[in-house]
């Protein structure tokens, strides 16, 4: 993949069906938990993007075979105690902060020590997140600044813990619930709700987990160490890859989308919910149930009227990786949208809170941001027709992306730098495109 591409003509109206590749998380949390199931596990439609390939070689590393050919993977899991691998091996998590956090949990049991490293921006973001839970489970954890790289080494000795996750993190939840699943006794999490992807693995594979629900925030209970046999997968598209479809037919004229099989369990889709509460009529098609996680067509219209939105903190969660295609729509929207409590965005591949107000502010949209929050002063009648250069983002791949979303929709002369970035999730990304008749080069 070329590293600068040049955007220098919106999109023509387009009529299209779809299918996007597989879910992320769902990619990466089958890979960790195949690796530690008796026998062989298979996914079909596993993601095949950089953050799933640092997964398969992270599990390689770490003594678990596989082989993954054409989208299909099998993982020979050789359950709890299978991973045998050197004193100090260098685990390298690339950009992927699911895999570099998940696989704390997994190591709770090793004798051996474990270096966990990442790129420059996975090692600029914050580890004490799941260093703290850990060390509670007794993991040896080897950190100054709680920054990769990090050294950890398990225990035989684990102990359940009693742990209160405030940040709404779904990679902190799974991986405290990756090492309880290892430790014997009830390890019991309070937490808000986030994406449940593993909690519903480990429904469909009969662990003992059970969920209280109570107002806004729930509690988690696992009982270790049940082990479980190798089992299958049929990886549903990515809703978070699909948002980028979704908001470039928005914003576009006179297109259409119907984007195949998605997973839109309310965990993943809060963009659909404030879309459409913005007035953009999204809608569901086909709806089933496959492994707790609902999945659907989503078909979308370009958008005739959309109006701002005072976005409700309960879509926080749900929408967390799609925030920046949010802040595009609420750019060219009458009104003033306003965003609150999202101050994690900072946490994320890159500052999202500041590339999201400094590229607002780039095409011309008046905004106000503080340390968490955001309001959009949006303009229905914007033109772009200047250069904008987008770079310097930390190679955070929903950036860049956002960006040509942002040039195909809403025209001007673009130059994006970091177009590999891509590849962490959607390397066909580009290519998608192309068969859409937009021009990139
Ligand atoms: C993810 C959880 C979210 C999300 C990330 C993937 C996961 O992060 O932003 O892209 O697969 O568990 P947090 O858990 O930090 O909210």
């Amino acid at each position: 993949m070329k590293s600068i591409l040049n955007i220098n003509n919106k999109i023509k109206n387009y009529n299209k069906t779809i299918y996007i590749p597989g879910d992320k998380s769902i990619s990466i949390r089958f890979v960790l938990l195949a690796s530690q199931a008796i026998g062989k596990s298979v996914a079909y439609n596993l993601l095949n993007s950089e953050d799933v390939k640092n997964s398969l070689n992270a599990i390689k590393k770490l003594g678990i075979n596989y082989k993954f050919k054409r989208n299909k993977c099998e993982i020979y899991g050789k359950g709890f105690n299978g991973f045998n691998f050197k004193n100090n091996t260098v685990i390298d998590a690339g950009n992927s902060g699911t895999l570099a956090r998940l696989i704390f949990g997994l190591l709770i049991n090793t004798n051996n020590s474990v270096i966990i490293k990442g790129d420059k921006s996975l090692s600029k973001r914050d580890f004490y997140r799941v260093v703290k839970p850990m060390r509670l489970f007794g993991q040896v954890i080897d950190s100054k600044n709680f920054k990769l790289p990090i050294k950890v080494k398990g225990t035989n000795f684990s102990r359940p813990i009693n742990y209160i996750e405030s940040k709404g993190s779904a990679q902190v939840k799974s991986c405290i619930l990756l090492s309880a699943m290892k430790t014997e006794g009830i390890t019991k999490i309070y937490c808000k709700p986030s994406r449940d992807h593993t909690e519903k693995m480990f429904k469909e594979l009969k662990l003992p987990i059970k969920i209280v629900k109570k107002n806004n925030s729930q509690i988690i209970f696992y009982r270790g160490k049940k082990n479980f046999k190798g089992f299958e997968y049929n990886v549903p598209g990515d809703i978070s890859s699909s948002s980028f479809f979704i908001v470039l037919t928005l914003l576009s004229k006179k297109s259409k989308i119907l984007i195949k099989n998605i997973n839109v369990s309310k965990s993943r889709s809060g963009i659909i919910q404030i879309l459409n509460l913005m007035n953009a009529r999204i809608k569901l098609k086909n709806k089933k149930i496959y492994k707790g996680e609902t999945i659907a067509d989503i078909s979308v219209q370009s958008a005739k009227k959309l109006k701002s939105i005072n976005c409700p903190i309960k879509f926080n969660s749900s929408s967390i990786d799609e925030f920046l295609l949010i802040f595009l729509v609420c750019a060219v929207t009458k009104g003033v949208s306003k965003f609150k409590k999202i101050g994690e965005l900072r946490n994320k591949e890159t500052d999202r809170l500041k590339f999201a107000n400094d590229f607002l502010i780039k095409l011309g949209i008046k905004t106000k941001v503080t340390k968490d929050s955001l309001k959009i002063f949006g303009n229905p009648n914007l033109t772009l027709n200047r250069k904008y250069i987008i770079k310097n983002f930390d190679k955070d791949h929903r950036a860049c992306m956002l960006s040509i979303i942002a040039a195909l929709a809403l025209g001007g002369k673009w130059k994006i730098h970091d177009v590999d970035s891509i590849k962490t999730s959607f390397p066909t990304f580009v290519k998608m495109l192309k068969t859409f008749g937009a021009k990139l080069n």
